[in-house]
């Protein structure tokens, strides 16, 4: 069976910690969609590692971790990623499979990503610039490039094709600030260091994997209020971030899903442009940003912070049909003297605890409810009975109020700190 972990918020919840804590469970681990956008964090042995397109099982011995066909990967960043994992003395080349229909982030498409952006002015996305939108409009556009090209004899042919096409766009755009010569020369080098792995038929991997009894886990990245379709367009990323994304992304059917793991902060944070209903502007955030430590994995931007968001949690968990929760970061709100949860949006049109169609353009007001805080450090707490009852209150609430079982609480980043609820 398939089970299925991802972000219920704007990203960067938490899902790398996770998927390593989780993964001894797991045979395989598989990223579905997405690529070098994502930055996933994973605490041990006093190290950090950050993950773009790599599966979060990578540290785990007898781990396999494939990197799916809706993954769009950049060669550079991949090579970049795996020799940093193979100085930690991993067996990559044996543990790490990727679907030849994996598109390819070209350099062009970098390019393309700031050449959009800049055209946009102060409309812009916030995107991280890793030429993720482009390579997906190529996708879409049916004018892509794939893994398994890079083993064709005329991949060259089709690529120059592809890059005198994104020429052209940047020329319309009226960009001029790069220099592909210089872009080009690491990237035909990552084809050649990729062309010694495992590019495979994912699908068919993954289906007799599952045939034999495999436990797999797919390992969203973004989050779920990214989505190309359900998040708060048009300031999304461009996959399917929701548990549908797992059937697209790997070959696998839905009938082949068990638990859908939902990760949530127990605040909310968005790095980028586009609508916050709860956003803090204040000292409160700013001092949020700090105790969590809140600043891009992948780009070092700060995020913007605020209070948890019920209605849009709510969505999320309907969209993916979440059956457990987990809750990250909750030691971060230790010492507030209350804490606030948002149930419903005030806008022209009246009160609702649904997400608006038009929420990138509408006025919302949160409505609050105000809980009182907890003031002990919970990171040094090993079990679910020794923490503060106000935080104990906090956690029932949202189960309650999400109807669904919460079932983890991380209170560090470290794998030890992790504490299960049910
Ligand atoms: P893109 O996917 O790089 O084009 O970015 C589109 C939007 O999604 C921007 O607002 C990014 O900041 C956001 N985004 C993309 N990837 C992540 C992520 O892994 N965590 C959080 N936000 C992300």
């Amino acid at each position: 069976m398939i089970d299925v972990l991802l972000g219920l918020q704007w990203g960067d919840e938490g899902k790398g910690k996770i998927a390593d804590f989780l993964t001894p469970q797991y045979d395989i681990v598989a990223r579905f969609q997405g690529g070098p956008n994502a930055g996933h964090s994973l605490h041990f042995n006093n190290k950090k590692f950050v993950l773009n397109t790599i599966p979060s099982g990578i540290f785990r011995e007898n781990c396999i971790n494939l990197i799916g066909n809706g993954v769009v990967a950049d060669p550079e960043r991949l090579k970049k990623e795996i020799e940093n994992i193979a100085d930690e003395g991993i067996d990559i080349k044996n543990n790490l499979l990727i679907s030849k229909k994996t598109h390819l982030i070209l350099p062009t498409h970098r390019i393309l990503d700031a050449a959009n952006e800049k055209s946009k002015g102060d409309k812009k996305i916030g995107s991280t610039l890793r030429g993720i939108g482009p390579t997906y409009m190529d996708k879409t556009g049916r004018n892509g490039l794939r893994m398994g090209d890079i083993l064709s004899h005329d991949f060259n042919t089709k690529y120059n094709e592809l890059v005198q096409k994104h020429l052209k766009l940047i020329q319309n755009l009226s960009y001029s600030d790069f220099n592909l010569e210089e872009s080009e020369k690491p990237f035909f080098e990552a084809l050649d260091f990729l062309r010694t792995f495992k590019l495979i038929d994912s699908e068919y991997y993954i289906n007799n994997e599952l045939k034999k009894g495999k436990k797999i886990l797919a390992e969203g990245a973004q989050g779920s209020l990214l989505d190309i379709d359900f998040g708060s367009y048009p300031f999304v990323t461009s996959s399917n971030t929701t548990a549908g994304g797992v059937c697209t992304g790997l070959g696998v059917s839905p009938r082949s899903i068990d638990k859908v793991i939902g990760i949530f902060k127990a605040y909310c944070t968005r790095v980028g442009s586009g609508p916050f209903p709860t956003e803090l502007n204040d000292e409160l955030g700013e001092q949020i940003r700090k105790n969590g430590m809140e600043f891009g994995a992948t780009t070092g931007r700060p995020r913007r912070t605020g209070w948890l968001d019920l209605p849009a949690l709510n969505y999320s968990v309907m969209i993916n049909g979440v059956t457990e929760l987990i809750m990250m970061k909750s030691d971060v709100l230790s010492g507030l003297e209350n804490v606030k949860i948002c149930n419903s949006y005030k806008t022209s049109e009246g009160i609702s605890d649904l997400l608006p169609f038009d929420i990138a353009d509408k006025h919302i007001e949160p409505i609050y409810q105000s809980y009182k805080g907890w003031q002990q450090d919970l990171s040094k707490i090993n079990s679910y009975e020794d923490l503060p009852q106000e935080f104990k209150n906090y956690c029932n609430l949202i189960s309650e109020q999400t109807n669904c079982k919460l079932s983890i609480i991380s209170v560090g980043p470290d794998r030890e700190e992790t504490i299960y609820r049910e």
